[in-house]
C-alpha cells in the first residue's frame, strides 16, 4: 500500500488527441527484408501492420499534432497549459527536451516541462505524474503526451525486434476534476533497474558515446533479448493489474474498459486473463500499430474515447503497461464527462 493515498482534488482526462503516419508497413513487406513470415508475426505477436513516420520529421513533429487535436477536443488554448510532459525514448535530440519543441510549436506561453524516460511505460508514468500535479493544487492544465518514433532506433536487418514496433503519438489533456470520486484515482507503479540488461540501447549517451565504431557495431539500435523480457512483462503486468484493482476492492467485473499496453497479443490476454476481465472489454489495436512504446495507452484510449464512443461517466478504466527498465504499472481511472 506504498502509494495509497486520500487525493484532496484528482485529475481527470478532459480529452484526448492522436497522431498516426500515414505510412502503413505490413507483415508482408519484412518477409522480403528478413527471414520471418505474416503467418509467423501474427501469431507470435498479434501484429499485422504498423505505421512509419517519414524520414527527418522526429517525436516532435508527431507530439505536436496530438497534442493539438487534444487542445481543439477540450477547445482550450495553448496559452492555458501550465505544464507539458512528454513520455519519449526517442527524444528529437538528447536535448533540448521535446517537451520544449513542443511547448514552442503550439505555442505554450506559459508553460514548462520536461521529458519523461520509461520506456512503454512512459505514457502511464507521466499520466501520473501530471494528476499529482494538479492533486496538490499547483497546476490547473497538464498536457501528458507519449510520442515514439521507433523506426528511428531500429534495426531492420534484425528479425528479432524490427518487426514489433511502429511509430504513433497519443496526448490527454489533465484537469482538475469537477466532481469528487471520480478522475485518477489511484495507480501503482514499479522499476526494477536490473531488467535494464534485457532491453536497452547500447550506445549514444555518456558512457559510450556515438563514434564510427558504436555505428558499424549497430550499437544505436533497440537491444532486446525478447524472451527474457517477454517473461517478465507477462508477469508484471498481470500482477499489478491485478494489484490496482484488490487495492481498491474492485473485480474484472466492475472494470468497463482495459487498455493494455499493446507489446505482444499474447501478454494482453494473460493480464486480461489474470484480472478475470471479458475480453469484449479490453482494448487491443496491436494488430494496426504495433508496439509504438509510449503511444500505446494514448492510442488505445483515443480508440474507446473518440472512434468508438465507449466510455461514459462513472466507468472504471484501468491502464497497464510494462517496458524498459524494468518499469511497470497500472493507474485506475472513474470516467467523468
Ligand atoms: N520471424 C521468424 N522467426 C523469428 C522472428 C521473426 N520475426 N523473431 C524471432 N524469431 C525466432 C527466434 O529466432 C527463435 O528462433 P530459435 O528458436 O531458432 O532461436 C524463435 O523465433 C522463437 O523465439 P522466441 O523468442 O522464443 O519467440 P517468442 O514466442 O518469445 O516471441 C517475441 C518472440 C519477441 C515476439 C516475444 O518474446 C515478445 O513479444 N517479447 C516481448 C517483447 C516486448 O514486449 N518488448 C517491448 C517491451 S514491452
Amino acid at each position: 500500500m506504498a502509494n495509497r493515498r486520500t487525493p484532496r482534488r484528482n485529475a481527470y482526462v478532459r480529452s484526448v488527441g492522436r497522431f498516426l503516419p500515414e505510412r502503413r508497413m505490413t507483415n508482408r513487406e519484412f518477409e522480403d527484408m528478413v527471414d520471418t513470415t505474416d503467418e509467423w508475426i501474427v501469431t507470435r505477436t498479434g501484429i499485422r501492420e504498423r505505421r512509419i513516420l517519414e524520414p527527418g520529421l522526429g517525436s516532435s513533429y508527431m507530439a505536436v499534432r496530438a497534442a493539438r487535436e487534444c487542445l481543439e477536443r477540450a477547445g482550450a488554448s495553448p496559452e492555458e497549459v501550465d505544464v507539458i510532459i512528454v513520455g519519449t525514448v526517442t527524444p528529437d535530440m538528447l536535448f533540448p527536451a521535446t517537451a520544449c519543441l513542443v511547448q514552442k510549436e503550439i505555442g505554450a506561453s506559459r508553460a514548462w516541462g520536461f521529458d519523461l524516460s520509461a520506456g512503454c511505460s512512459a505514457f502511464v508514468f507521466a499520466l501520473t505524474t501530471g494528476a499529482q500535479m494538479i492533486e496538490a493544487g499547483r497546476y490547473d492544465k497538464v498536457l501528458v503526451i507519449g510520442s515514439d518514433v521507433m523506426s528511428t532506433i531500429i534495426d531492420y536487418e534484425d528479425r528479432n525486434t524490427c518487426v514489433l514496433f511502429g511509430d504513433a503519438a497519443g496526448a490527454a489533456l489533465l484537469e482538475p476534476c469537477p466532481e469528487e470520486g471520480y478522475g485518477v484515482l489511484d495507480f501503482v507503479q514499479y522499476v526494477d533497474g536490473a531488467g535494464g540488461d534485457f532491453l536497452h540501447m547500447k550506445a549514444g549517451g555518456s558512457k559510450r558515446p556515438a563514434s564510427c565504431e558504436t555505428v558499424k557495431n549497430k550499437e544505436h539500435f533497440v537491444y532486446q533479448e525478447g524472451r527474457q523480457v517477454f517473461r517478465h512483462a507477462v508477469i508484471e503486468m498481470a500482477n499489478v493489474s491485478a494489484e490496482i484493482l484488490e487495492r481498491n476492492r474492485l473485480t474484472g467485473d466492475d472494470v468497463a474498459l482495459f487498455i493494455p499496453h499493446q507489446a505482444n497479443l499474447r501478454i494482453i490476454e494473460a493480464s486480461a486473463n489474470r484480472m478475470k476481465i471479458d475480453r469484449s472489454k479490453v482494448i487491443v489495436n496491436i494488430d494496426r500499430y504495433a508496439n509504438t512504446t509510449a503511444g500505446t495507452i494514448p492510442l488505445c484510449l483515443y480508440q474507446a474515447v473518440v472512434e468508438e464512443n465507449r466510455v461514459r461517466k462513472g466507468d472504471y478504466l484501468v491502464m497497464s503497461a510494462f517496458g524498459a527498465g524494468f518499469t511497470w504499472g497500472s493507474a485506475l481511472l472513474r470516467w467523468w464527462e
